[in-house]
């Protein structure tokens, strides 16, 4: 038996839309090891995404063992584990059984319009935002827990019972992971529980009359705590056993603490299934006039929750994945980029991808995508290129919301996230916007930021001094394009926009 060392790493689990990774760090925040598993995507119709959240969980188990393994160490070297995750996604299951009672409501799922229409009638959609942040969206959670008690049997009847659980994936791996029906911690964190539209922007805590008007009972809903403290330990018979699982953050909000945008008015965006642009307003909660969200950035253990503006948009991403799997127009997300090339413009195409509606900055659920200018001129590279360009477009009009309700310009964009290792979107981001795109040197800031939010909780980091301390920049692209082609190129754009909100069924 060696003596105790102290422990060198963190372990974070990142659960997103399409995949689940484990990642460990070291303490200057460089990625020592890594485990990664896709999910399947259930499409039972349009509009409709499901996940099956036992099959999440096997797979956490399992990309953690590849990390561990791949590091060639064990849960004695981890100072903590951090979870982060993908946001507003629905599970709701039995306490006693462990067992879902539906699959994962995922946070593109747009079934729930109807009950949004219903609780907006009347009221409009800014209903609740007042006092949640958010708008009536098919997006967030309330409305997709009361789709699942509406439709499954009984359903209610037990949730009032206090027979089931309700958790966004941070809570539900938490509850599994700390022992499940045999004594799990049912909780969140303050990032999670703020898009689930029923907790209050201002003192955390859930909001009883809009969880009666959601049908929602309180009895189902985790307890709300802070991003960085020590929620519970590992259990059982698991890899992790008595490693404190210390950080809990939405991946978007994990991506800008691992950015290291601990100053109001410090900023990223992030480029995953959807992009996800957060700006930090420090201890105050700005309410937007042009389409964003307001949402918690963090909260440190007992220190006061830092809020942030947020620009979501449901598709980017996925629309490359759109490409290759739905059109066979790629072999690979790749290839996007290597047809982009080929040409020198979108040959007059645009590719507006409403496939959730449209989130930020228009908030239109019956929004429907389109292509537009099409021509026989334009081939499988133009279009290529014109959907690396909808990445960009819209997190322009993203900036440009950003921009009015901040009231100063932006001048400079943080970027991380899976696409922007792709040097052409990056070139196009820089142009379209004016302004310069800086890549860190680790990417993987989702992952980073939940490390940073365990780590801190049990002394591994001591301040958030020494985490800014650790980024540092990989790359910069300076914008190239002439003012008068961004301006039409922006104005076509916009166009291309107007579309997809004609076509209403
Ligand atoms: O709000 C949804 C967001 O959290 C999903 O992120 O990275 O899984 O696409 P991602």
């Amino acid at each position: 038996e060696s003596a105790k060392e102290t422990p060198e790493y963190v372990l974070a689990i990142d659960q997103g839309t399409t995949s689940t990774r484990a990642l460990i760090f070291d303490r200057g925040g460089d990625i020592v090891a890594s485990g990664q598993k896709e999910h399947r995507q259930i499409l039972p119709k349009a509009g409709w995404v499901e996940h099956d959240a036992q099959e999440i969980w096997r797979n956490t188990r399992e990309v953690v063992g590849l990390a561990l393994t791949e590091a060639e160490i064990n849960r004695h070297s981890l100072a903590a584990v951090g979870i982060t995750n993908q946001r507003e996604t629905t599970v709701v299951w039995d306490k006693v059984t462990g067992e879902p009672i539906h699959h994962a409501i995922v946070w593109q799922d747009t079934r729930t319009q109807r009950i949004c229409d219903e609780l907006a009638s009347g009221h409009g959609t800014e209903r609740f935002k007042e006092r949640v942040g958010l708008p009536l969206a098919t997006y967030f959670s309330g409305p997709k827990i009361r789709w699942i008690l509406d439709e499954v049997d009984g359903a209610r009847e037990r949730a009032e019972a206090g027979e089931l659980l309700f958790g966004t994936m941070d809570t539900w791996l938490v509850w599994n992971m700390t022992g499940g029906p045999d004594g799990g911690v049912h909780v969140t964190d303050v990032t999670n529980a703020s898009r689930t539209m029923l907790m209050n922007i201002d003192t955390l805590d859930w909001n009883d009359e809009i969880c009666a008007e959601m049908g929602v009972p309180v009895a189902m809903l985790p307890e709300i705590r802070s991003s960085s403290e020590v929620y519970g330990y590992g259990r059982k018979k698991g890899l992790l056993i008595d490693t404190p699982i210390a950080g809990i953050l939405g991946d978007q909000q994990a991506a800008t603490f691992g950015q290291a945008c601990f100053e109001p008015g410090q900023g990223k965006n992030t480029y995953g299934t959807g992009n996800f642009m957060l700006m930090n307003t420090g201890e105050d909660i700005v309410r937007s006039e042009n389409g964003l969200l307001t949402t918690v950035a963090y909260k440190i253990g007992q220190q006061k929750p830092i809020y942030a503006l947020e620009g979501s948009i449901a598709v980017t991403g996925s629309l490359i994945q759109w490409l290759r799997d739905n059109l066979g127009l790629i072999s690979s997300a790749a290839e996007s980029e290597t047809r982009a090339k080929e040409v020198e413009d979108n040959g007059g195409a645009y590719i507006v991808p409403a496939f959730s509606g449209l989130f930020a900055p228009h908030w239109k659920p019956d929004a429907r995508g389109v292509i537009v200018g099409l021509t026989s001129y334009v081939n499988r590279s133009h279009l290529c290129r014109a959907a690396l360009e909808a990445v960009a477009y819209q997190s322009a009009e993203v900036v440009d919301a950003m921009d009015s309700d901040a009231d100063q310009e932006l001048t400079e964009l943080k970027v991380d996230g899976g696409m922007v290792v792709n040097d052409t979107l990056m070139q196009f981001q820089a142009d379209i916007l004016g302004v310069e795109v800086v890549r860190p040197r680790v990417i993987e800031t989702t992952a980073l930021g939940a490390a940073y939010a365990a780590g801190l909780a049990v002394g591994h980091w001591q301040g958030t001094d020494e985490l800014v301390a650790n980024w540092s920049e990989d790359r910069r692209w300076s914008p190239q394009m002439d003012e008068q082609t961004r301006a039409r190129s922006m104005r076509l754009w916009k166009k291309a926009v107007q579309r997809t909100m004609e076509w209403v069924d």
